[in-house]
């Protein structure tokens, strides 16, 4: 062998041991090593191994809920993007099926990103992302397990002539008076984020109508990803997700312009992004989000990202969204506890012992009374070391979700993000907290959300508590129900 081809082989040898294995770098992980993973949610939808991100084409279709996910089917970490699919009766327990969509052809090789599905006339319609570049594209099922790209694919073969976008993909698709509409999400550069507006007979043949609303990048980002738009009472409600915590708008939809009226963060937490919205068979508006990773080197565990909870979607009296989880997640409940009228002392703990768990569905109504900090203390061990807070702060008027010390491991995020929450005055905090292991889903008084991943590290991470800063605080009530896992046996 001469020196030079040593050196190839060598070269070579480098560039196998560096190669990614199926999990990312990683060694492939198990299946029984991710069913013991003690971070791997009961009973929030994730694929059975791997990455996954943005919810995908929510459809509820001849009874049936679908979720289909972008999902990378060789690898914990982000590529080859491919829609995964599981079908539900519930939107809460999950059946896997095959995956719906590939990569596989020129318009779509460099990934099949997000979009949405809509029930043509019987005929499922995925309308999505193809990538290189980004192009719009259908694909369609009479069965919801075999799934034709349309021959005349791409039916969006690009953002329009002449305008300089930073991005073109995520359509949101419905039908208005006999017309599919289409937005997509964009942005014009140097301008700020955007929805491109189209219009077709058929999901075919679109035609272009034009922005129908264009952002200011210093306010809402220069790009919007994953735009979706629905009626919400007698107004129109906009979600986007500008590469921070998604925003949404209330307002009017008219001659083809969407004029928004009061806009907010729909989920301040930081590991909520790229949510979802479909109306279901009975004319719900339910939301689903992708909850991502929040620690380093993620990919080890042989997966990443969950889905939320469905979060159904109504307007207050403010106009402003309310969401509350959809009722069919109460059916995973199991056994019970429950306090009444307990006075929390500020800074005394104890309050709960008959109560633990790592997947909990917790209600609460809480008197703030003269406490200037109260709310909940979940996944506590023994001594406190290890526990996450979420509270009402009355000066700051904020909802706060403390993980400084969810784990005493140095991978996870310690951060204590927080959102606004005003209480009037007499109006008790209302707090829903969703334990599933890493996931924390919490809802106060229906009007702000915070989801936290967290980590802890030891197995007793296990406590509830009620605690008070700065004056006492009266627990009306605390209902705790241990949550059932949403796999048959036991976990995918
Ligand atoms: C949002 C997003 C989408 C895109 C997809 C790709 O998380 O970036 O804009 O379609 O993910 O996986």
């Amino acid at each position: 062998m001469t020196p030079s081809r040593s050196r190839v082989r060598i070269a070579l040898l480098a560039v196998c041991l560096l190669l990614p294995s199926s999990s990312g770098g990683e060694e492939p992980v198990s299946a029984e090593q991710l069913a013991r993973d003690p971070h791997r949610p009961a009973y929030h939808f994730l694929p059975p191994k791997n990455w996954m991100n943005d919810p995908n084409g929510l459809i509820q279709i001849k009874g049936k809920y679908h979720i289909f996910y972008q999902h990378n089917p060789s690898a914990a970490v982000w590529g080859n993007m491919t829609w995964g699919h599981a079908v539900s009766e519930d939107m809460v327990h999950w059946k896997h099926l095959p995956f719906a969509l590939h990569p596989d052809q020129p318009y779509d090789k460099g990934g099949v990103f997000s979009g949405c599905m809509v029930n043509d006339n019987g005929v499922a319609t995925a309308v999505y992302t193809g990538v290189s570049p980004e192009v719009q594209c259908i694909a369609t099922s009479r069965d919801m397990l075999k799934w034709e790209k349309f021959a005349g694919n791409p039916v969006i073969p690009g953002p329009p002539p002449g305008m300089k976008v930073t991005g073109f993909r995520d359509p949101c698709v419905w039908k208005q008076d006999g017309v599919w509409h289409m937005v997509v999400g964009s942005g014009i550069e140097g301008k700020g984020g955007t929805i491109l507006l189209y219009k077709s007979k058929d999901l075919r043949q679109w035609d272009y109508i034009g922005p129908a609303l264009v952002g200011d990048k210093d306010k809402t980002g220069p790009m919007w990803e994953c735009p979706s738009f629905f009626p919400l009472g007698d107004k129109w409600i906009l979600v986007i997700s500008p590469y921070r915590p998604p925003i949404y708008m209330i307002g009017t939809f008219k001659e083809d312009h969407f004029t928004p009226e009061l806009q907010g963060d729909v989920d301040l937490g930081g590991q909520f992004y790229a949510p979802l919205l479909f109306k279901d068979e009975r004319e719900r508006l339910i939301m689903f989000g992708w909850l991502q990773e929040a620690r380093e080197k993620a990919e080890k565990a042989g997966w990443q990202g969950a889905q939320s909870l469905p979060r159904v979607i109504t307007l207050g009296p403010d106009s402003r969204p309310r969401y509350a989880p959809a009722p069919e997640v109460n059916a995973l409940r199991g056994e019970h506890a429950r306090v009444e009228h307990v006075s929390v002392a500020p800074d005394s703990s104890g309050h709960v012992p008959g109560l633990r768990g790592n997947t909990l569905d917790l209600v609460a109504e809480i008197d703030p009374g003269e406490a200037e900090t109260c709310g909940l203390v979940v996944c506590r061990s023994p001594d406190g070391a290890e526990q996450t807070r979420i509270f009402y702060d009355r000066k700051q008027k904020r909802l706060v979700g403390d993980r400084t010390k969810s784990s005493t491991n140095p991978a996870p995020k310690k951060d204590a993000p927080s959102a606004p929450l005003e209480l009037a005055p007499g109006e008790p905090l209302r707090l829903r907290v969703l334990v599933d292991r890493s996931v924390i889903e919490v809802f106060a008084n229906e009007r702000t959300c915070l989801t936290l991943r967290i980590y802890p590290d030891r197995p007793d991470s296990t406590g509830v508590d009620c605690f008070a800063t700065g004056g006492p605080c009266t627990v009306k009530s605390l209902d705790g129900w241990q949550m059932k896992s949403i796999w048959s046996d036991a976990k995918p």
